[in-house]
């Protein structure tokens, strides 16, 4: 059996496979609200054959959402959209994850299709963005945001806590808190977004303060048994790779420690003026091992690992626990049966439902 096609328990949640659908903002919501595009996305995706599908960064807030399409559990209404995309998900045989998120100074931005920039400040769609201090992360999402008080930080990490409840509520088995990618978390940790002088910035200990009391008081209201995780970025190849990379271990053990179960580790993306080795391959896929290795938790990765052999090999090395099978997914939903049949792993239908398993079946290597 392939590597990729094991089984993968964690707390009382079994994966059929180490096959995971990243979160894929789709911007499409209204208000916060799913729309049908989301309903058939996201059941299609998981019929497709991954183990996990973890829906996409959902807003804590309104004004924690990146674009005004971005999906929100910040209100009550918003749960049943969310529970019918669960339902279709599990439905699929997939579990169902959803990321919870607040993209602080990079919130307030059009669509990538639309310019990928922030909104206009004379442009009645756009709002105030808040961050730890007030610095612009700069380029195409000049904004200076407005830096929290203490009472802004205490709601949203409230915020924070209310999502996940509300995510429980929609069915979810799998809660990934959005750490990453230069939004409001990633920003708290960031040297350089960071420059606050009170106990939530300076030190290594007050820059990890604000994900760790998140962290904590999301674990203290969802259930034990049910997989906690975040997506955080360990590196940002600014050119302080090591330094940040050991800080990044030293903060996750800190997490494993306040009730974290895997961390789906990624590239910070606090600075436009990061390097990142996207022609190198699976470049995360050591990252991700000595995060495993130093930590002791199982973990998660992505980027550009779309080759079947490659995100095989990648598990079978224990370099991650699960691979974040993204775009190729958008390419194509039944990306697991390709995987499947590049693999020759026997049967590979079973992730398939019958009317079209009992056909690629039958007809395949003609497909
Ligand atoms: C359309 C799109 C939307 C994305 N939205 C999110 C998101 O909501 N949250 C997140 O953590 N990453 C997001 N990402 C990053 C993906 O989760 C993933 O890490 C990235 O696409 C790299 O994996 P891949 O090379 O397999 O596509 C997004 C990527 C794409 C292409």
């Amino acid at each position: 059996m392939a590597a990729l096609f094991a089984p993968f328990k964690l707390k009382d949640v079994t994966l059929r496979n180490r096959i995971a659908v990243p979160p894929m903002c789709q911007y499409s919501a209204v208000d916060g609200h799913t729309t049908d595009w989301h309903q058939a996305h996201y059941a299609s995706i998981a019929r497709g054959g991954a183990g996990l599908v973890i829906v996409e960064a959902t807003a804590v807030s309104p004004e924690g959402r990146i674009t005004p399409g971005c999906t929100g559990l910040w209100t009550d209404t918003q749960i049943d959209g969310m529970a019918a995309i669960a339902a279709s998900i599990k439905a699929g045989g997939a579990v169902a994850g959803i990321q919870i998120a607040h993209a602080g100074r990079k919130a307030s931005a059009n669509r990538p299709w639309e310019g990928d920039d922030h909104i206009a400040p004379d442009d009645s769609r756009g709002w105030e963005t808040i961050a730890p201090s007030a610095i612009a992360f700069g380029e195409n999402l000049p904004q200076v945001p407005r830096a929290m008080t203490k009472d802004d930080i205490a709601r949203v990490t409230a915020d924070f806590v209310a999502a996940a409840r509300r995510a429980l509520a929609a069915g979810f088995e799998w809660l990934e808190l959005h750490f990453a990618h230069g939004y409001l978390a990633q920003s708290f940790f960031n040297v350089d977004a960071n420059k606050r002088d009170d106990e939530y910035g300076g030190s290594f200990e007050g820059r990890s303060r604000f994900l760790l009391e998140t962290l904590a008081a999301v674990r203290a209201v969802w259930p034990q048994n049910l997989p906690l995780t975040a997506r955080f970025g360990v590196i940002e190849y600014d050119g302080r790779d090591e330094a940040t990379l050991a800080e990044s271990i030293r903060l996750v053990n800190l997490m494993r420690e306040a009730g974290l179960d895997m961390l789906n580790v990624s590239v910070g993306f606090s600075t436009p003026h990061a390097s990142i080795p996207w022609a190198s391959g699976p470049f995360l896929a050591p990252v991700a091992q000595r995060v495993r290795e130093e930590t002791g938790l199982p973990v998660a990765s992505s980027w550009g690992i779309d080759v079947p052999e490659v995100a095989n090999r990648v598990v079978a090395d224990g370099q991650m626990d699960l691979v974040m099978i993204g775009r190729a997914h958008l390419a194509n939903p039944h990306y697991p049966l390709k995987a499947a049949q590049q693999l020759e792993v026997a049967r590979p239908t079973w992730v398939l439902p019958a009317p079209y398993a009992h056909w690629l079946e039958r007809y395949r290597g003609q497909a």
